[in-house]
């Protein structure tokens, strides 16, 4: 006899355990069925340990430059064990609280694997051969680290975000092949504290998807760092001798470093998802196909984060757990608008944005006004001594050329993943920057910069 429920949950990941917390806040009866440890990829492989590492960096950073403050200290040193148990602490504490939220909210887990029949009924593979139904599935199986042919990860010389987070001891050199926001996050840290990197990009410019304002700045900021950025590159294979890894490029050349580390992206999981006797339709990638109310092509069975075509975001999945919860429940509901979502990038220095490019706006039709104000001009970037980076803002130009609905917030610089807020509040509420300019922001802070630069598109700017 199956165990009945009103919502099933595969896989408890941010996108399932969204679900299974908003559902059950709503009333539902949940069940979670997990193979690992709820809390899924961004807790325990992802964006939770690699922000920690960011900040060992940048605590790293802070001490090294604390003679300029006139604050004498020796020179820091390493010790990535400390660093690495301090990151299972976090995760461990965040691990406990999300348990003990989902009990208060009585969600039954289930450790295994779960795969979907027909009729809604759940299998999961524990010793009890335990069956579940729910009136209401969601498949929230996630992603893993996709792999390079000759370059499959073996944990020890050629590694995935997975393995780098797990190091004990920093490597000498490291080859981090691809640019995205994992590559960036991880050639940024590895080489704040030490390793010699090499950042091997397939394209002709880092961080596609971000503008290329924001780009250059982050470019500048690497090489200045001593790392060597190479982009349109291709990957052709590697030789190892003493050791070591000779990276093939296409160009004919060879990067030789200690570590290889593949961050070419994430794919979806559907391994041991069954769907046999469904009509759930997995896409010639093996991503989940929903519409979007996050609904399947079976009736009442809905996906939601990386395992849907969508961007592999926590809080993406978070705001898709919602929408598909209000559609079991008959609710009205905003679909995601994934045009508008926030994107934070944690490298040093820091990326944030919400909306279109300046590229993707023009190209979309739209005629446009722009501003960017710099960092270097803000009083409270200079004293805590991170003056690089700037703020643009993309409006819509009016017939009068005044400027109208704001389309894109480009950060690039100081704790600017902290300072989106408003920038991902006037492009989804499509404010204009006259709106935005008649918002106080309080001096001296790091915030000033994306006032300037909305107060410069009314036509008159005080500072810039
Ligand atoms: P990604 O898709 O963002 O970037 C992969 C990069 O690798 C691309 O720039 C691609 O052009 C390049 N590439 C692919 N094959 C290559 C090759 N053979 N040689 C050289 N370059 C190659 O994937 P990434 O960075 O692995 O992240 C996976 C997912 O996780 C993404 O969707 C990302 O947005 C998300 N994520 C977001 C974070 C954030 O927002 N802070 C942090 C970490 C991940």
């Amino acid at each position: 006899m199956a165990e009945e429920f009103d919502l099933v949950v595969i896989g408890g990941g941010p996108g399932g355990y969204a679900a299974a917390l908003y559902g059950a806040a709503a009333g539902m009866s949940v069940a979670v069925v997990e193979k690992e440890k709820v809390g899924g990829t961004c807790l325990h492989r992802g964006c939770i340990p690699a922000k920690h590492y960011l900040e060992t960096a940048s605590v790293f950073r802070t001490v090294a430059g604390a003679k300029e403050f006139g604050v004498n200290a020796d020179q820091p040193q390493l010790d990535l064990g400390v660093s690495r148990a301090r990151k299972q602490k976090v995760v461990d504490q965040l691990w406990k609280g999300l348990q003990g939220l989902m009990r208060k909210r009585k969600i039954t887990t289930y450790a295994g694997t779960g795969s979907l029949g027909a009729g809604h009924l759940v299998t999961v593979d524990d010793a009890a051969g335990t069956v579940l139904h729910g009136t209401h599935v969601v498949l929230a199986t996630g992603s893993v680290p996709r792999t390079i042919p000759g370059f499959e990860p073996d944990g020890t010389t050629i590694l995935t975000s997975d393995h780098v987070l797990e190091l004990d001891v920093l490597p000498a050199s490291a080859a981090v092949i691809g640019g995205g926001a994992i590559g960036c996050e991880f050639a940024s840290m590895l080489s704040d504290l030490g390793c010699a990197v090499t950042l091997l990009e397939a394209l002709p410019k880092l961080l596609p998807g971000c503008d290329a304002d924001v780009v250059d700045v982050v470019v500048k900021s690497f090489t200045r760092r001593g790392m060597t950025v190479r982009t349109g590159v291709t990957v052709e294979g590697h030789e190892r001798s003493n050791g070591q890894i000779a990276v093939r490029l296409g160009d004919g050349s060879t990067v030789t470093v200690d570590t290889v580390v593949v961050s070419v992206g994430r794919r979806p999981l559907t391994d041991g998802l069954g769907l046999e006797g469904t009509a759930v339709e997995v896409d010639s990638r093996g991503f989940i196909s929903v519409d979007n109310r996050q609904r399947t092509a079976e009736p009442g069975v809905y996906a939601v984060g990386d395992v849907v075509p969508t961007p592999q975001l926590a809080h993406v999945g978070f705001a898709e757990a919602i929408v598909a919860v209000r559609d079991m429940l008959g609710e009205d509901l905003e679909p995601v608008d994934y045009g508008k979502v926030p994107w934070c990038i944690y490298c040093h220095p820091e990326v944030a944005f919400a909306g279109l490019t300046e590229q993707a706006a023009r190209d979309a039709g739209h005629e446009v006004v722009v501003s960017k104000h710099s960092f270097n001009a803000n009083s409270r970037a200079m004293i805590i001594g991170e003056a690089e980076g700037l703020v643009k803002v993309i409006a819509e130009r009016r017939p009068d050329g005044t400027a109208g609905p704001i389309l894109g917030v480009h950060m690039v610089g100081p704790w600017v993943t902290e300072q989106l807020g408003e920038g991902w509040l006037s492009v989804n509420w499509e404010a204009t920057p006259a709106d935005m300019g008649q918002l106080i922001h309080p001096h001296p802070t790091l915030s000033e910069t994306f006032g300037e630069t909305v107060l410069s598109l009314t036509g008159r700017g005080l500072h810039g």
